[in-house]
């Protein structure tokens, strides 16, 4: 029987896209703090002094160099640029303060630019901004670098774990010690001042930058920002304080990073200002006193207000109460947050107490603007020179004038031998055992071992985000020389010990595959999160591996054969995973180890006389979810119920107690828990993507910035900006064809609490070209199953090029048909004609179907 022209495209999404779909769970809630602080309990900040006595000599000469310095050299001094969008010959013109390299930026543009290249660069760009042929004052520039897990934009550098793993390890000598070696590294290519240490203190953990966070306890964050700082600058009583080998630190991202609603990258802070101070604030009480030089704002805001504009947090706060003499650096852009500001223009900034903008691009007319500001006193004049007297004092401290870098070009420091030690031992310690049943662990290395798993061999998995590249993606093996992937460790240990090793990623073996000709004795499974840095690994759920099923197939197929399973998870966060670790007799916890993959075997394995020279010893720097709506979850929220609580970790011998009949179901709300569902902010949150689907053409998955579909191009969906950068999509469709474009999820996902719940489809839209034809919302629920609802009049309906708020009653999708026990599309929107929409920030919410602009009286 033909079907009804409306359920076509639904239906031929499913058939084409969702082959095979299976009936999974999506779901999430969190539990928010009570806001009731108010922006005037400046008291619950500890009143620190300045970590460095005041030093009159040092301002006396900081009042000389000032007294020379014209208006425009000032404003200058409050940029910082970046390397693809700057020359030398800029710096020497518009006498900038600062230069920096973001994730994936090389001089030349070249990945494998060597530690000369960087360094002839800064070199260039040192002896462009002491040039004082137009008459200027020398002041040297200071260039920053993400050097956040090892100096990780060099191709052959050490990389540490990322903070999460260095969290298990509980231990701030450590982290100390990976300081020092990060410093030296960075030292090596001539820069000067890293943007580290992150000291987030995450509380959703499905914000895409919780690797980047040390723990979930402000207590660990805080002696480990003491210690990394240290490690980085030296000790303040040391004559080579921030000199030498060492570098200048940054404390990022203030404040309130890890605490943004539902864990969105960028978003709002609403906790009161005790809980801001405590929970948020604890890693700037230990990185301020160690004598940090350099404070990053933060792209969150608090309560709404932007911290970039942050008068009270950014000056009565940090620069008064925590007694921080250093300057405040702007995050990429981040000033343009702004209320009444733009990337190139913003007096509010520097007013509030920002001292340096990070404006890579556009530096040159914010340079302008920002001149034109100060010299109309826009930008108040105490202001202008509060700020340039603390950039030349972090200048001066750091004897950036002399220029002593005795590490300069020595490439052999870089990834040295010594350095990747201290990797490793960092590795050791970062291991979380969370199942170890009947003591599977450790293993003897002289037996017959499997190791699969596509994170077995795979630096990219092992490294994560902000490795060479931005987001951790586009590495190669080469770009990684003198790294040791997990199964490397685990080969060269077995094979020492006269066992034997294969690596088959899918966890394939024949007869022919083992000398003895039979089964493996253990399999070792290396698997988890594939990497991302920032807003991009936002998740709409801790549902590992929501799209697919593959890991737990393995897994399960191992076992089937009554082989013994030890789970090595990578991940930058826990993840629900109750599935797998069923699966399993031992499971790790590795998060995110970096290039020395070989301090996992270390572990693993006793040694080869049957010795234990390193044990388990990491403990959980973070709570560990039992049930996937369990986003929040830490020790001081009222309802802690963990699988695994913080500080959890299996030593050897220690009795397992995991059942191996964890719940399976994903699904499982205590009442009145359920959040809001957003498909998608700024972009699609996982596991729901953007398709283009046309008939007769094959789909079309949204990648990038832009896609269409069709040699025509029927049907295009490109990224624009509405408030921020690429926060919204921009729909066109030419009409040559019917066709639609659908936020849809690989696998089916339980959404029926929504229906149960009342809640509505809320989408921002704005209307660039009239329907003239029928348009349509859908929803689809596996291969066999839609429904659909005319739009056409209520677009019309709304004002043309503006935003207006649509919402339908998602009970009038269910009256159509819909099954929103499976639901494989949240959302199409089909047209039969021409047609142009701008669409952002898609979601479900609960209890707003009443309100709803589309009802249907049911
Ligand atoms: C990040 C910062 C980083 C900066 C420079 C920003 O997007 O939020 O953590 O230091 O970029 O790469
Ligand atoms: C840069 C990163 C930066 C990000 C912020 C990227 O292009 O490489 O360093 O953090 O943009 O948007």
């Amino acid at each position: 029987m033909p079907l009804p022209r409306r359920k076509l495209l639904g239906v031929l999404f499913c058939s084409v896209i969702l082959a095979g779909c299976k009936h999974e769970g999506l779901n999430r809630t969190e539990t928010t703090t009570a806001a009731n602080g108010t922006a005037s309990e400046i008291s619950v900040w500890p009143a620190l002094p300045p970590a460095l006595p005041a030093d009159p000599a040092l301002e006396a000469r900081i009042s000389g160099l000032m007294a020379q310095m014209s208006i425009e050299e000032k404003v200058g001094q409050l940029i910082q640029a970046e390397i693809k969008y700057t020359t030398p010959e800029d710096v020497r013109k518009y006498h900038l303060g600062s230069v920096l390299n973001g994730g994936g930026t090389y001089p030349d543009n070249n990945k494998f630019a060597t530690p000369q290249d960087w360094l002839a660069l800064s070199a260039a760009f040192f002896a462009a901004s002491m040039d004082t042929s137009d008459g200027g004052v020398a002041i040297p520039i200071i260039w920053g670098s993400d050097a956040v897990h090892g100096h990780n934009n060099i191709v052959g550098a050490t990389l540490f774990p990322h903070n999460i793993g260095l969290g298990a390890a509980r231990d701030p000598d450590l982290i100390r010690r990976i300081g020092v070696a990060t410093a030296r590294e960075v030292a090596v290519t001539g820069i000067g001042w890293t943007f580290a240490p992150t000291v987030a203190v995450v509380r959703d953990d499905r914000w895409g930058r919780t690797y980047e966070s040390y723990s979930e306890d402000p207590a660990v964050v805080q002696a480990y920002a003491e210690a990394m700082v240290k490690g980085l600058q030296g000790e303040k009583s040391d004559s080579d304080f921030l000199r030498g080998e060492h570098l200048v630190a940054t404390a990022k991202h203030f404040v309130g990073d890890g605490g943004t609603m539902r864990g969105i990258d960028r978003g709002d802070n609403q906790v009161s200002e005790s809980e801001l101070a405590k929970v948020h604030g604890a890693g700037y009480l230990g990185a301020l006193p160690a004598g940090v030089q350099t404070v990053m704002a933060s792209f969150n805001s608090w309560r709404g207000e932007p911290l970039h504009g942050h008068s009270y947090l950014l000056t009565d706060v940090l620069k008064g109460q925590l007694g921080f003499d250093g300057f405040v650096v702007g995050d990429w852009n981040g000033h343009r947050f702004v209320p009444g500001c733009t990337v190139d223009s913003c007096a509010a900034a520097i007013n509030a107490g920002l001292d340096m903008f990070m404006v890579p691009s556009d530096w040159k007319t914010l340079y302008e603007n920002t001149l034109a500001q100060a010299r109309r006193g826009e930008i108040r004049p105490e202001r202008l020179d509060d700020a340039v007297r603390r950039i030349l004092r972090v200048k001066i401290r750091a004897g950036l004038f002399e220029r002593q870098r005795p590490l300069a070009g020595r490439s052999g420091v870089l990834g040295s031998a010594e350095h990747r030690a201290v990797a490793r031992e960092a590795v050791r310690k970062s291991l979380v055992l969370l199942k170890n049943n009947n003591n599977l662990l450790p293993l003897s290395p002289a037996q017959s071992v499997l190791v699969a798993g596509d994170g077995a061999h795979n630096l990219s998995k092992q490294t994560g985000g902000w490795t060479i590249s931005w987001q951790g993606t586009g590495n190669t093996r080469e770009d990684f020389p003198g790294a040791t992937t997990i199964f490397e460790g685990i080969q060269a240990l077995v094979k020492a010990a006269g066992g034997e090793v294969v690596l088959s990623a899918r966890g394939e073996f024949d007869s022919t595959t083992f000398t003895h000709g039979g089964r493996p004795d253990v399999a070792i499974v290396v698997f988890g999160e594939e990497p991302y840095a920032e807003w991009h690994g936002d998740l709409a759920s801790l549902e590992y591996q929501l799209g697919s099923n593959s890991d737990l197939a393995l897994l399960q197929a191992l076992r089937k054969q009554g082989i013994p399973v030890v789970s090595i998870f990578l991940s930058g966060r826990p993840l629900w995973v109750n599935r797998e670790l069923n699966a399993s007799d031992a499971f790790v916890a590795a998060w995110l180890p970096g290039s020395e993959g070989a301090g996992v075997a270390d572990v693993l394995f006793t040694g080869p006389e049957g010795g234990r020279p390193y044990g388990f010893s990491g403990t959980l720097p973070f709570s560990w979810p039992h049930y996937v709506h369990q986003t929040v979850l830490n020790p001081y929220h009222p309802d802690y119920e963990p699988l695994f609580p913080l500080g959890y970790g299996l030593r050897d011998g220690a009795e397992s107690l995991v059942s191996n009949t964890l719940t399976e179901e994903g699904d499982t709300y205590p009442d009145g828990a359920l959040e809001d569902a957003w498909l998608m902010v700024s972009r699609p949150r996982a596991p729901w993507k953007l398709l283009i689907v046309e008939e007769q053409q094959v789909p079309v998955a949204v990648a990038g910035n832009r896609s269409s579909s069709g040699p025509d191009t029927n049907i295009t969906v490109a990224a624009i900006d509405r408030e921020s950068q690429e926060d919204a999509r921009q729909i066109r469709w030419k009409g040559l064809r019917p066709g639609a474009v659908w936020l849809a999820a690989e696998r089916p996902q339980d959404l029926s609490h929504y229906l149960k719940e009342r809640a509505a489809l809320i989408l921002d839209v704005r209307v660039d070209r009239k329907p003239e034809h029928p348009v349509r919302a859908g929803i689809a629920c596996g291969p066999d199953c839609a429904a659909e609802l005319p739009l056409q009049t209520a677009l019309a309906k709304l004002q043309p090029g503006s935003w207006s708020t649509l919402s339908i009653d998602l009970q009038c999708f269910a009256a159509e048909g819909a099954d929103f026990s499976r639901v494989s599309g949240a959302l199409s929107i089909a047209s039969e004609g021409a047609l142009e929409l701008a669409v952002a920030n898609v979601k479900y919410v609960p209890g707003a179907a009443d309100r709803a602009v589309i009802s249907c009286g049911g």
